[in-house]
């Protein structure tokens, strides 16, 4: 939700700005901004666009229209207020004194304005950040222009989320910063310093960073970076080093970036197998759980959002069908409002790609405030989540910048794979050949993803018949029914075609009524001992005229009678499954949206990490 960049230094801000709001655009991209220091009048200059950064870049000749070494910038994603160039952030006080960008919400933003309201301020946006940027002024006045005692003082009257950058007119050359409950990293190179959401967006510039945490702040100058908490007294803070490529970060070759990414999974799998399975046995030292502990566990709660919580309906058929733990699987939103029984028995798995998402990160502290130990699966180091779990298996897919996740959610599958089997081995509930056939087919499962995408040509041509479809129906049993959770989630988020996923025994219980003459019906067959009933199901709908497509393992033949398009994965163990017949569904998922001329990358309405409730 909005990606936020800074820099202060010997170069030229601007560039280095948008370049870096270039890298976060999937974080936000409904309207963009940048302010910069202008040494030859000594004001701030401030340029806004609605819509995609490439406005702004034309409003700005790339940056080369607004001179000065010291800028923040700003690509946005609407909470409070529709996206227009006037809610667009840099946000500002009246006197251009304070200026001012913000991802996070304020909650008691209506509060705070009244309260400024009475004072006299006025206010020409709908958005929470001008009442912030206005109360850091108003304290700004008070305290005799006194940066950050101002923005603590008011920073502590705010409730909500924030990552901030802030620039003070009479404080020329200083990017000040703060953050709470959202990503906010501080970079440092020989010519200057950065801030920014996410650290792709200066990858190209350092690999040094800092991680500001919660409720503190950070001033930084050409030539030096101080750190403070919210009492203002100075604070020593780790640098860490990047160890990805900033190549990891470009496209590649390919047109866009979810191709790529679909097509780096078979290393992304790899490479977070060889980090959990070391010649032949699952060793998890590096996530720091011991067997005992694991083993004294009888429920597992899976809590997470959207793809990560699919990964949590799979996981649930492989870990019960393994093991004697109870599974339950629950969305982050619904769980940290139920009211939910934890008792000391229970591991609490968090899964998520950024460790950021508002509502993950919220069912993890309140798990951990219950007393309850919490294990998080973690694409980006160094994340909230990562930070506060009490346990982190990272998986290992490299920067995901597609808003649609695809190799991220892939390899969570991995580390639940491996959880799962971890689980039944220290509980004695699988006999030691039955594992070692497991372990030896999951290493095998990256060629095999990587020997489906071979084929992929053929699915493009059956997405083109279908680019026009109003609706898609996903429907399997067990596992093939969460692998239709997924496959129908990206059809609909990168397409726009409404989509549903049935488990397929339910589709009779109403929502067969929808089903109408070349109604596109995907039905996954991935699970031997319940391919028949999904096939009869297949049938009845075939009956009222759907267009049928199947996914199943090589050598499911009987299916060519009935079904008019086949996809065949091959063969594996059947609890990893999921991690084949998915690659299909996110193929046709991104040819139906490139047939439809859609941004596959960045769709409507979506943001690639969910830091707002
Ligand atoms: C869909 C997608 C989202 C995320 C969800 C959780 O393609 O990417 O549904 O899975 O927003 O995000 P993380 O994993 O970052 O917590």
């Amino acid at each position: 939700m909005c990606g936020i960049v800074g820099y202060t230094g010997r170069e030229a801000a601007a560039p280095i700005v948008l370049d870096g709001l270039s890298k976060l655009e999937y974080r936000g991209y409904d309207s963009a901004g940048v302010a910069v220091f202008n040494e030859a009048t000594n004001e701030i200059d401030i340029v806004k666009t609605k819509g995609r950064l490439k406005n702004l870049l034309e409003k700005t000749d790339s940056g080369k229209a607004m001179p000065g070494g010291c800028g923040i910038g700003h690509t946005r994603w609407a909470t409070h207020g529709a996206p227009s160039e006037k809610n667009a952030h840099p946000h500002c006080s009246d006197d251009k004194m304070v200026v001012m960008v913000h991802n996070g919400i304020i909650e008691n933003y209506q509060e705070l304005r009244d309260h400024l309201t009475q004072k006299g301020y006025t206010f020409y946006s709908e958005t929470d950040t001008e009442v912030a940027v206005k109360l850091i002024a108003y304290y700004y006045e008070k305290t005799d222009h006194n940066p950050l005692e101002s923005m603590s003082r008011a920073l502590l009257r705010v409730r909500g989320s924030f990552a901030l950058g802030i620039m003070f007119k009479d404080r020329p050359g200083v990017v000040y910063a703060a953050r709470k409950d959202s990503p906010l990293i501080v970079g440092q190179n020989e010519g200057g310093a950065f801030i920014a959401s996410d650290v792709p967006a200066i990858l190209s510039y350092t690999r040094n960073v800092y991680y500001l945490d919660n409720m503190e702040m950070a001033e930084l100058h050409e030539d030096s970076i101080k750190f403070y908490n919210m009492n203002g007294d100075e604070i020593e803070k780790e640098m860490v080093s990047i160890k990805w490529d900033a190549e990891a970060a470009e496209k590649g070759g390919f047109e866009h970036f979810m191709m790529k990414e679909i097509h780096e999974q078979p290393k992304a799998l790899k490479d977070t197998i060889n980090t959990y399975i070391k010649d032949g046995k699952i060793d998890l030292s590096s996530v720091g759980i011991s067997p005992e502990e694991f083993a004294q566990y009888h429920r597992i709660c899976i809590v997470a959002c959207g793809s990560a919580y699919h990964v949590g309906i799979a996981a649930k058929y492989v870990m019960e069908d393994l093991t004697g733990l109870m599974v339950d699987v629950d969305f982050a939103s619904e769980f940290r409002y139920r009211n939910p029984k934890l008792s000391k028995d229970t591991l609490v798995i968090i899964i998520s790609q950024s460790g950021e998402t508002a509502d993950s990160l919220a069912a993890l502290r309140l798990t951990k405030e219950m007393g309850v130990k919490t294990l998080a699966i973690v694409n980006v180091v160094g994340s909230s989540i990562a930070r506060e779990a009490d346990y982190v298996m990272y998986t290992l897919a490299g920067p995901e910048i597609a808003v649609a996740t695809t190799k991220a959610y892939s390899t969570q599958l991995i580390c639940m794979y491996i959880l799962s089997m971890y689980a039944a081995q220290v509980r004695g509930e699988i006999e030691e050949s039955a594992l070692d056939h497991m372990l030896q087919e999951i290493v095998l499962l990256p060629e095999k993803v990587a020997s489906i995408l071979t084929d992929k040509e053929r699915i493009q041509w059956f997405a083109n018949k279908f680019a026009s479809a109003h609706d898609v129906f996903f429907i399997g049993r067990g596992l093939d029914y969460a692998i239709c959770q997924e496959g129908s989630l990206k059809m609909k988020e990168v397409s726009y075609i409404h989509s549903e996923a049935y488990a397929a025994g339910e589709l009779k219980h109403g929502t067969i009524s929808l089903i109408e003459d070349g109604t596109l019906v995907i039905g996954v067959l991935t699970q031997s001992h319940l391919c028949e009933k999904t096939l009869s199901n297949m049938q009845e709908v075939k009956s009222r005229g759907a267009y049928l497509m199947g996914v199943a393992e090589n050598g499911s033949y009987y299916l060519e009678d009935m079904v008019d398009f086949v996809v065949y994965v091959p063969k594996t163990d059947p609890h990893f499954t999921t991690t084949l017949a998915i690659i299909p569904l996110q193929l046709m998922g991104y040819y139906v949206s490139v047939a439809r001329g859609l941004d596959v990358d960045k769709p409507r309405n979506l943001a690639k990490s969910v830091t707002v409730e």
